[in-house]
């Protein structure tokens, strides 16, 4: 069964976004969504994981309408199963690095791994704020965050943008390793077509349609 089903998308802000995009996901899949900036990416990935309403369309996840799932369904959704990265961090900025873990740890009831914390080379830093910590840090720890709750569904936006080319290819191999292993799913956004065509699918966003180009 699929866990994410897209059907006839459409969303307008100032201008014609998309419409009529369609498009699943499997369980172990993951799938890039690439196409110029303005293009609707991010608003796409934001309707596709619960975020924001679309003006058309419908999505389910895990086979469930998620726009007319009841408020506290929703809720429970997002915190077992939808792991986001975004292009901003959304940290908690008061708190250091290791409490900002210690929140999804407590949220989600898994533990912190301490090897991933180790492979992705922010042992060091844990005991920082998040505001004394470089931008590839914070997208580091945001990354560790997302994968300690283990979710069933991965939602990234340009999850390595801040990190140089080698960084960037070791923690896409975690997020490919981890959706290997744990069966999870990931939609992927990004500029880089090298690493979209790491993933199983390739889709572009242009001319208000998503077209399957891998
Ligand atoms: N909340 C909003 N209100 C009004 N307009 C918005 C909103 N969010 C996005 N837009 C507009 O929608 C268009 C698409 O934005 P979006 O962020 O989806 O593009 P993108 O493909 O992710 O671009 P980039 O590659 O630069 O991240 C842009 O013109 C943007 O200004
Ligand atoms: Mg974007």
């Amino acid at each position: 069964m699929e866990i994410l089903s897209a059907k006839n998308l459409a969303h307008s802000f100032d201008y014609d976004l998309f419409e009529d995009v369609s498009f699943d996901l499997q369980k172990k899949q993951s799938i890039a969504i690439i196409g110029q900036s303005g293009s609707g990416k991010s608003t796409l990935l934001h309707i596709i994981s619960s975020l924001l309403k679309p003006n058309a369309g419908e999505v389910k996840l895990f086979g469930k309408d998620i726009y007319s799932l009841k408020p506290k369904k929703l809720m429970q959704l997002k915190r077992e199963k939808i792991g986001l990265v975004f292009q901003s961090h959304y940290l908690f900025r008061g708190l250091s690095a290791y409490e900002n873990l210690e929140v999804s740890e407590i949220l989600s009831g898994k533990k912190i791994d301490e090897d991933l914390l180790e492979k992705l080379d922010v042992k060091h830093c844990m005991e920082q704020k998040v505001t004394e910590l470089s931008g590839g840090q914070q997208q580091r720890i945001s990354i560790a965050r997302v994968l300690t709750k283990q979710p069933s569904i991965i939602f990234a936006d340009e999850p390595t943008g801040n990190l140089d080319a080698s960084t960037a290819k070791e923690v896409m191999d975690l997020f490919f390793d981890y959706c290997k292993n744990s069966g999870a799913g990931m939609v992927l956004v990004t500029h880089d077509t090298k690493l979209a065509y790491m993933c199983d699918k390739v889709y572009k966003l242009e001319n208000k349609q998503l077209i399957e180009e891998k």
